[in-house]
């Protein structure tokens, strides 16, 4: 039987595309980046079917390329060219929430906005939040181990997953979804899978911890003289904001094009150099607490707080825009970094110089995560310069110890410059993990590990 044939038989034929126009959405990442084309688009409606999916393309020898919702930012889940590509939009179930355990298990399909809306109807809440919550899909959020606006209060992705069922490379499935909060029997192998790119198994369902949806909320969009001062100030927000979720920064070049493309008001009456967004939530309201730790704060340029549900998300909208005002002016070499937190305002005040040597003329737009350390770097206009500014930015985080990604992954994009984070003992490591656990290379190659 051919490939074809035998995925047909697996998922049914309607959910095997092979014309260029069905798969073409599938093929190419959400910036415009990544692009590489699928012998064909699965899309498989249950952990059975991928198994059969799976076992079809492990006897082709035709490798498997896994993608969630396709919001990755580092081509992950982009073929490089002739692979079957696994959808898993189609794996949707959304258990029963346990209340006594405050957790439920959903498909790897099920988006992060769905999650959210499924927690919050008893009353509970997701740890994890970011910009993409409507497409990105709890698959991928745990594949890529992704962080988001809301790590300060939870941790990331990792810290809410509790169990989860995946298929592995000879078609096997894994499967700790009994939710049980210690469990020391062993290697962790769910911690391993979070964060493995899709590289060591197919994530079909995951067991995730819920936490108390906090009604009552508070954002204050804050100016500031430097990012210096920003991260000054974390000590005392976290001291005196015991309801602190978010902070998060983004200076002019980022604000301009937000204003430009979502046609917003300027938030304050001069320009100012950093902006911070803070954001508290808690069982009672967070508006005197936020406001007296404002008022508090010194080298205070200027500040604003927003009580109601709508002025909070005119704040918020100021940096959750970012990566769709970048996406509409072109297509950004995207670095995802983190350093050490007391190096942020170093590695913000060298990009300039170190993007515009490998890049002259380039534009730098920066935002992020203050208090992980987390520097969203975006370049536009880079040209044919793009793996120059790609190679100089992560040399310079190297330089500063810090991390060539902070959240979205390693990916394709990041793949020559793994060595940077990972030391020759720690990616022989990883590469005998995968050799074990997938020895003919049948998941994501080229992702990851080179
Ligand atoms: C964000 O924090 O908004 C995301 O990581 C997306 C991005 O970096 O563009
Ligand atoms: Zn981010």
């Amino acid at each position: 039987m051919s490939l074809l044939d035998a995925l047909r038989e697996a998922v049914g034929a309607s959910n095997v595309l092979v014309d260029d126009d069905l798969k073409s959405s599938y093929e190419t990442d959400w910036t415009g980046r990544f692009s590489g084309s699928a012998c064909a688009v699965v899309r498989p409606a249950d952990t059975a079917e991928v198994v059969a999916v799976i076992r079809a393309c492990a006897a082709a020898g035709t490798p498997v390329v896994v993608q969630g919702g396709n919001t990755g930012l580092v081509g992950g889940g982009i073929p490089a060219g002739g692979e079957v590509l696994l959808s898993l939009t189609r794996l949707t179930d959304l258990g029963e929430i346990d209340p006594a355990a405050a957790q439920v298990t959903v498909g790897a399909g099920v988006n992060l906005s769905a999650l959210q809306r499924h927690a919050r109807s008893l009353g509970l809440d997701f740890g994890v939040d970011l910009a993409a919550r409507d497409s990105a899909t709890v698959g991928g959020l745990v594949a890529t181990n992704a962080g988001g606006i809301r790590v300060l209060r939870y941790g990331s992705m990792r810290a809410q997953v509790v169990g989860a069922e995946a298929v592995l490379a000879d078609g096997s499935v894994v499967s700790r979804l009994g939710g049980l909060a210690k469990d020391n029997t062993g290697y962790d192998l769910v911690s391993l899978l979070c964060g493995s790119e899709g590289t060591l198994g197919v994530l079909t369902r995951l067991r995730l911890r819920l936490v108390p949806q906090l009604r009552a909320r508070a954002v204050a969009l804050v100016a500031l003289p430097d990012t210096a001062t920003a991260v000054a100030l974390l000590p005392a927000l976290r001291g005196t904001l015991p309801d602190l979720v978010a902070a998060e920064l983004f200076l002019p070049a980022g604000l301009a094009l937000v204003r430009s493309y979502a046609g917003l008001p300027a938030p304050f009456a001069a320009e100012h150099p950093v902006y911070l967004v803070l954001e508290c939530a808690g069982a009672s309201d967070p508006t005197e607490q936020l406001v007296e730790a404002v008022a508090a704060l010194p080298s205070l340029l200027d500040a604003t707080v927003a009580t109601d549900a709508a002025g909070q998300r005119a704040l918020w909208a100021y940096r959750e825009q970012h990566t769709e005002a970048i996406a509409a002016v072109g297509v950004p070499v995207k670095l995802d970094v983190s350093v050490p937190v007391g190096s942020l305002p170093e590695l913000v005040d060298r990009l300039p110089d170190v993007v515009g040597t490998a890049a002259p003329g380039a534009r730098l737009v920066v935002f992020g995560h203050v208090n992980e350390g987390n520097l969203h770097v975006n370049v536009l206009d880079a040209g044919d310069g793009a793996e120059k500014v790609t190679d100089a930015v992560l040399h310079l985080v190297a330089d500063l110890a810090g991390s060539i990604s902070s959240e979205h992954g390693v990916g394709r994009a990041k793949v020559p410059w793994l060595s940077l984070s990972r030391s020759a003992t720690e990616i022989a490591a990883m590469r005998a993990v995968k050799n074990a656990l997938d020895p003919a290379g049948l998941l994501n190659p080229g992702v990851l590990l080179p």
